[in-house]
């Protein structure tokens, strides 16, 4: 099923989530859901968060061709290393891309979609991506890392926006 994603700057982007008690059959099926949403939007990561979800559970895919899914429940980061700037773009503020520094290098402990603990290192893409998802299950967007002047005109932009839909 096919959920609705969030739209900056709507406060509910702003819950900080929970963590997930148990993987049982309720998240396997969040699980699913999230990645047919992230793969539809199209995108390479979802977080929980931006589909009123607000439990800790993320969903990465940074390959082209769309067949490496990642799921993280209860990630934490044991390691930063390293920074790394990239331009961002995300699904809860459509057309709009920044760059953003971020740790290059990190090494991060979660759960599988079979209630599995596992650790993964990851670098460059995937490591700016699960950071950004992460920060997604805190209240946080990418865009809070800019300027104050950035972000009030971002803001102004989106409030118009959603007034014309
Ligand atoms: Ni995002």
């Amino acid at each position: 099923m096919i959920l609705e994603i969030l739209k900056y700057p709507d406060k509910r982007l702003r819950t900080i989530a929970s963590p997930v008690q148990e993987v049982n059959s309720e998240i396997k099926k969040q699980v699913k859901d999230m990645f047919e949403t992230m793969y539809a939007a199209p995108g390479i990561g979802l977080a929980a968060t931006q589909v009123n979800f607000h439990q800790r559970l993320i969903v990465i895919d940074i390959s082209d061709e769309g067949n490496e899914p990642l799921c993280l429940i209860n990630p934490e980061i044991m390691q930063k290393n390293g920074e790394i700037e990239y331009e961002e773009g995300c699904l809860s503020v459509p057309n709009y891309y920044e760059s953003i520094k971020r740790a290059n290098e990190i090494k991060v402990s979660a759960q599988n979609e079979l209630g599995q603990t596992f650790e993964i290192e990851a670098k460059e893409m995937l490591s700016i991506c699960i950071q950004h998802e992460m920060d997604h299950l805190n209240g946080i967007l990418f865009v809070d890392h800019l300027s104050k002047l950035k972000q009030k005109r971002l803001k102004k932009k989106a409030v118009k926006q959603s007034k014309k839909l």
